[in-house]
């Protein structure tokens, strides 16, 4: 076997995710892409916001000697800064760029965090349904994913939580707008917890932190908000990106922050900064940096996602669909009429509706809908899901 064990186990298993990608390349191939309503990608497709590009012009065009150049670790000091100044207001606690790690995307800093803090068999404990990479990513450091359910509206349930951590739960690890449901975890929700991780670090005598991946924060719709977890537990460290809010997934930047209270925090950030170079990523794009640095607070126009999330949540809430609307991130989680949500995806395929089955984010029983693509998808492709579910009432 040429390909290792492990990755081969990896391809094996998520074959029936790859034969519904296959699948969805057939049905463009036969119908025409323009034919087929692909909401399998969470990739964005607002364009970046204008100011992106003159930025960045304005960027290449003053780049001297050495702004190529290898950098510190965590990325370059003026950089932080600025990040560190946005935070404070964003998260209403002070912070320094001595907290800031600039990281390649949200997944960059995840396995920064994560193989800085994991030793072997220690175990990442996420709230389901979840994002489906949170498995490989925890695995990638000797690490464990346990997952718990959350409450059928896909809040935190604190009690599942609680019995799901055991002496070895070395993490947390929330996401919050959530992908695949779109919910936000309130205020009271995240202080339980915090309370729950500091009673529990001190009954098994080491540190659980809580990781908050916090991609898809300034997509939130009508009045949500969310909350800011260094509020509500000192040993907590953020991971995010500009990837969703600013749609540029495919520059490769974010950020991991730490806690200002963490009790270890000069040793976990020396360690991220160890570990951001040892797996290879040495630091973060540089031209990126320094583009983001002066986009703090700016994001895609967030009424267009609004916009189609409302147009999909009244044609399907039309059509029969049961769900719950999300207030944040482009995703849509409805409940499928049968258990079997691979089979009815596929039925989904039939009218060249693509989606992606829940039990791929541990949430059988549901499918994904990713909703940032154009209103016209959305329009042509509601009589389709309508058709879907007429078969079963
Ligand atoms: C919940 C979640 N976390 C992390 C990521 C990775 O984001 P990035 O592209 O910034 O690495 C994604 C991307 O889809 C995501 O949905």
């Amino acid at each position: 076997m040429t390909v290792a064990r492990k990755i081969d186990d990896i391809m094996t298993q998520s074959s029936w995710i790859r034969k519904m990608f296959e699948e969805g390349a057939r049905l463009k191939a036969e119908h025409g892409a323009g034919n087929v309503f692909d909401f399998s990608l969470g990739n964005p497709n607002l364009p970046p916001p204008e100011k992106f590009n003159e930025i960045l012009r304005d960027t290449v065009d003053s780049c001297g000697l050495g702004d190529h150049c290898y950098m510190p670790q965590a990325g370059y000091p003026q950089v932080c800064v600025s990040i560190a100044e946005y935070l404070t207001e964003e998260q209403g606690v002070a912070m320094t760029c001595d907290e800031i790690i600039m990281t390649c995307g949200a997944a960059g800093a995840l396995n920064v965090i994560f193989k800085a803090l994991l030793d072997p068999g220690d175990e990442v404990l996420t709230p389901t349904p979840c994002f489906v990479e949170y498995r490989f990513y925890a695995d990638n450091h000797g690490g464990v994913l346990k997952m718990v359910e959350t409450k059928s509206d896909f809040t935190l349930n604190l009690d599942a939580l609680e019995e799901g951590i055991t002496a070895k739960t070395k993490i947390v690890l929330i996401n919050s707008p959530n992908n695949p449901t779109g919910q936000i975890y309130d205020q009271a929700s995240l202080d339980a917890l915090g309370n729950l991780l500091q009673r529990k670090s001190g009954e098994f005598g080491h540190i659980i932190y809580l990781v908050s991946d916090e991609p898809y924060r300034k997509i939130v719709f009508d009045d949500a908000r969310v909350p800011s977890i260094f509020q509500s537990y000192g040993q907590s460290v953020l991971a995010t990106s500009y990837s969703k809010d600013i749609s540029i997934p495919g520059e490769r930047i974010g950020f991991a922050a730490v806690n200002p209270g963490a009790t270890c925090k000069r040793e976990l950030m020396a360690g991220m900064a160890l570990t951001n170079r040892i797996l290879g990523f040495v630091n973060a794009p540089a031209l990126m940096q320094r583009v983001v640095a002066c986009m703090q607070g700016m994001s895609v126009d967030i009424n267009e996602y609004k916009r189609k999330r409302d147009l999909l949540c009244d044609g399907l809430a039309d059509a029969g669909y049961d769900f719950t609307t999300p207030p944040g991130a482009f995703y849509l989680f409805p409940r499928t009429p049968i258990e079997d949500d691979v089979t009815f995806v596929k039925e989904l395929q039939k009218e060249l509706i693509l989606v992606v089955p829940g039990s791929g984010f541990a949430g059988p029983g549901h499918f994904r809908i990713a909703f940032c693509v154009e209103d016209q998808t959305i329009v042509k492709a509601l009589p389709g899901f309508k058709r879907v579910m007429q078969k079963y009432n």
